[in-house]
């Protein structure tokens, strides 16, 4: 049972690590919450500091989702606290909570994210067809609104729905409920976005191929 409470914790803290607030403040000397949107993810670090430091934001926080959902629960069955046939749920487990201390963290007076990047990467080894999917209507989103909000809550939602599809209905039925809870924590820590959207004062992504 330590074993078990000491993976849900480290899931956790992992989840907490402020990845764009610590880059922010060790390599540009600012908080990347008192500018642009004010969240403490990728996509703000992307506007607010640039591609390098975004991208890197980017994959450190899908690793924390990715490490809390397949090594930790690997690492209970190893020890023998969990039996393999219950790993999934401790999968989910720990994904959940990386992603809850993603957008609450500790380290970071509870401010944290908004959930996308580290939801992505405790996704990707459970249903990575329909992480897939959601990737490219991602994009598609992305490409025609250049909202990044739009499209992440475009695909969190998609990604619900299409487990609902038999070509992608995932082998545990209960995953289909984890795929809504999400989806639904995606609107809601979105809703700053939404209101935005609303009055047509959400930030729009340049591309490349954009007239000056
Ligand atoms: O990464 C979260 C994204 O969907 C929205 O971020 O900074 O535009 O509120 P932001």
């Amino acid at each position: 049972l330590i074993l078990i409470l000491g993976a849900l914790l480290a899931a956790y803290l992992l989840g907490s690590i402020p990845t764009a607030l610590w880059v922010g403040r060790r390599f540009y000397g600012l908080d990347v919450r008192e500018h642009g949107s004010g969240n403490a993810g990728a996509t703000n670090t992307f506007r607010v500091l640039g591609k390098k430091p975004g991208s890197f934001v980017l994959v450190v926080d899908a690793l924390k989702g990715f490490v809390a959902a397949y090594v930790l629960p690997a690492w209970l069955v190893s020890q023998g606290a969990i039996a393999p046939e219950h790993e999934v749920y401790y999968r989910l487990a720990c994904g959940v909570l990386a992603v809850v201390g993603h957008i609450y963290p500790v380290f970071a007076q509870f401010r944290g994210g908004k959930g996308v990047a580290t939801i992505l990467g405790m996704m990707l080894g459970v249903a990575p067809a329909t992480v897939g999917v959601c990737l490219l209507i991602f994009l598609a989103v992305l490409l025609t609104s250049r909202y990044v909000s739009l499209s992440s809550m475009t695909a969190g939602v998609s990604f619900a729905l299409l487990q609902l599809l038999p070509q992608f209905r995932p082998p545990q039925p209960f995953l289909i409920g984890v795929g809504f809870v999400l989806a639904a924590l995606l609107v809601y820590t979105h809703r700053a976005n939404i209101g935005r959207l609303r009055t047509g004062t959400e930030s729009r992504v340049p591309m490349p191929w954009d007239k000056k």
